[in-house]
């Protein structure tokens, strides 16, 4: 069991943590309870997740709920997301606030039912001057499309003949402000990147671990910081 205490004199805490919150349908289907229940119990996991990072000073942690290849899923699925998400922001957002949480959020609201942009919007707004932990929630969110869309928004205010360079594309990214992405976690036992963060991940440390989502507790998330510092980060230097 890694403690807190252990994990701050260990060595550096990353300021920014990308979680592929994978495994739920999975977690459901080996307790024979259909697979919206794992989704159910994937949402609870995120508060405590959040405490376990803020009492370590992570700065950021970036959160893919929903892909943009998502949309592929049956829509009954779907929509049961989309409900859970209204859940989990209208419900928590007293906690949220409390907590001193901000929220923001990665991806496109615009295809989204009312119901669940409006209650994201107002988490946004409600919780828009806090100053702690930074919780960015991916949803509807593809790493590709983020690239574009930052390479279309600058191409507005191009000036003629100017290029395009790696700082102009980080101002237009939905991360624009947020501290480099240092870690990135997988759960249930995917060893791949499904469209998340791409340009964020460029120096990031990976780790994968078969936990499913909805059994990921202040443990499994130590025990990743662990393995985060015992990685030696060359940065391309010797
Ligand atoms: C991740 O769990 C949550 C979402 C993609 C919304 P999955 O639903 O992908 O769970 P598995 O991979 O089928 O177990
Ligand atoms: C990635 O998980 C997306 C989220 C966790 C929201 P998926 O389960 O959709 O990814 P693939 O299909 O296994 O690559
Ligand atoms: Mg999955």
């Amino acid at each position: 069991m890694k403690k807190k205490e252990d994990i701050l004199k260990n060595g550096p805490i990353p300021a920014h943590v990308g979680i592929i919150m994978d495994g739920n349908g999975r977690w459901a289907e080996k307790k024979g309870l259909p697979r919206k229940e794992g989704h159910q119990a994937g949402a609870e996991v995120i508060e405590p997740l959040l405490d376990s990072a803020m009492k370590i000073g992570v700065k950021a942690v970036s959160l893919y709920a929903f892909s943009v290849e998502n949309w592929s899923r049956p829509v009954s699925e779907i929509r049961g997301l989309w409900s859970l998400l209204e859940y989990f922001f209208s419900e928590k957002l007293e906690l949220i606030k409390s907590k001193k949480i901000r929220i923001i959020h990665s991806g496109s609201l615009s295809k989204l039912p009312p119901k669940t942009k409006n209650v994201i919007l107002k988490s946004i707004e409600e919780t828009k001057n806090n100053k702690g932990i930074i919780l960015n929630f991916c949803i509807n969110y593809g790493g590709r499309q983020e690239i574009v869309r930052s390479v279309n928004e600058w191409i507005k205010v191009r000036k003629p003949n100017e290029m395009i360079t790696e700082k102009k594309i980080g101002q237009y990214l939905y991360t624009r402000g947020l501290p480099e992405l240092d870690l990135m976690i997988r759960t249930s036992g995917e060893c791949r990147i499904s469209n998340f963060l791409l340009w964020q991940c460029a120096y990031a440390e990976f780790v994968f671990t078969d936990t499913l989502w909805p059994d990921f507790d202040e443990d499994s998330f130590y025990k990743a910081i662990g393995e985060f510092q015992k990685r030696e980060r060359r940065f391309g230097g010797i």
